[in-house]
């Protein structure tokens, strides 16, 4: 265990962080639980925020898992900073942060598919689409890691964003189909006041980059409030969203597309009240962003 400035203790191992919670678990306290890559920022926050309003003790974990990345992203570039992130996680309420090594969560090396403890492949219909097209291997790196944490750390209630929604439904997946003692509690993503949401790669954006971000979300309001009308038609709000992100210079679209958010495929004849989630990714230079809002359906 290593005490930065803070005073608040980083443990590196499992069995240290075994250690630590050991107590507070043998007098029937709540483990909650923040996953992240570092680089934190407000968005990161507020999920510990939400972790010690509703649990006894919050562990954050920071660890850059070289599995999510595909051949040629940004694991090299990837922003880290160990003494800002711990002090975030002391300013916030964290008991303890756990920042392993590679070597730590993978001891036998990066797994190949048989070496994995999932129990099987990461649901192709959840991890398939949308991110999954342009990043093949990303959701089984992340549901790897995952899980390798929620083992480790044992929480009751583990915290994701809804920036990453995605993500967030391939976890829900994840501890349904491994029948995991975790509740996974989806947090409101945080943005900053133009708009644009709160991510550790909008330091990669050039000032153009920055000023154009905003598009994405302005575009995803819109695009919610169309899906609101009567007789709105999905085509027609999905070619909206493209043009709107488009006329960016400097911006590449990806995807922009309305889905149903438990199979995040198109939906199947929706229906006046049903749920619809609006998703968009686009690259701005070096930064590849993604957004996405809830809806509900004229
Ligand atoms: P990371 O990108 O560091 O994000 C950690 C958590 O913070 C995720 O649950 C993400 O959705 C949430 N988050 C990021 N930006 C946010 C924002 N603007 N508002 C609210 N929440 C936000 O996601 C990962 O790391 C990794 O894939 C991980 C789950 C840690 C597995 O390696």
């Amino acid at each position: 265990m290593t005490g930065l400035p803070t005073g608040l203790p980083v443990v590196t191992t499992a069995s240290d962080l075994a250690a630590h919670l050991e107590p507070m678990r043998a007098g029937g306290g709540t483990v909650g639980f923040v996953p992240t890559m570092g680089a934190l920022h407000d968005g990161h926050a507020s999920l510990v925020d939400a972790s010690v309003a509703a649990t006894d003790a919050t562990v954050v974990s920071i660890f850059v898992n070289p599995l999510q990345f595909g051949a040629g992203e940004d694991l090299d570039a990837y922003p880290r900073d160990l003494e800002a992130d711990v002090a975030r996680c002391a300013a916030h309420g964290a008991t303890v942060v756990f920042a392993p090594t590679v070597d730590v969560m993978y001891p036998d090396g990066e797994p190949s598919e048989g070496g994995r403890i999932l129990p099987g492949p990461v649901d192709m219909s959840l991890a398939g689409p949308l991110e999954g097209r342009e990043r093949p291997t990303h959701f089984a790196g992340v549901a790897e890691v995952v899980a390798r944490l929620f083992r480790i750390v044992g929480p009751c209630r583990a915290f994701f964003g809804q920036k990453d929604f995605q993500q967030l439904q391939v976890v829900r997946h994840l501890v349904a189909e491994m029948d995991l003692p975790v509740d996974v509690v989806g947090c409101p993503t945080v943005r900053e006041p133009d708009g644009l949401a709160r991510s550790s790669r909008n330091v990669y954006l050039t000032d153009d980059e920055r000023a154009a971000a905003p598009v994405l979300y302005r575009t995803l309001q819109a695009a919610a409030a169309s899906v609101a009308e009567p007789g709105w038609d999905r085509t027609a709000v999905e070619a909206t969203m493209a043009a709107a992100i488009s006329a960016e210079p400097t911006g590449h679209l990806d995807y922009a597309v309305v889905v149903d958010p438990a199979t995040l495929h198109p939906p199947e004849a929706p229906q006046p009240g049903d749920e619809l989630r609006l998703l968009v990714a686009c690259r701005f230079g070096k930064a590849r962003l993604i957004d996405n809002v809830g809806a509900v359906a004229g």
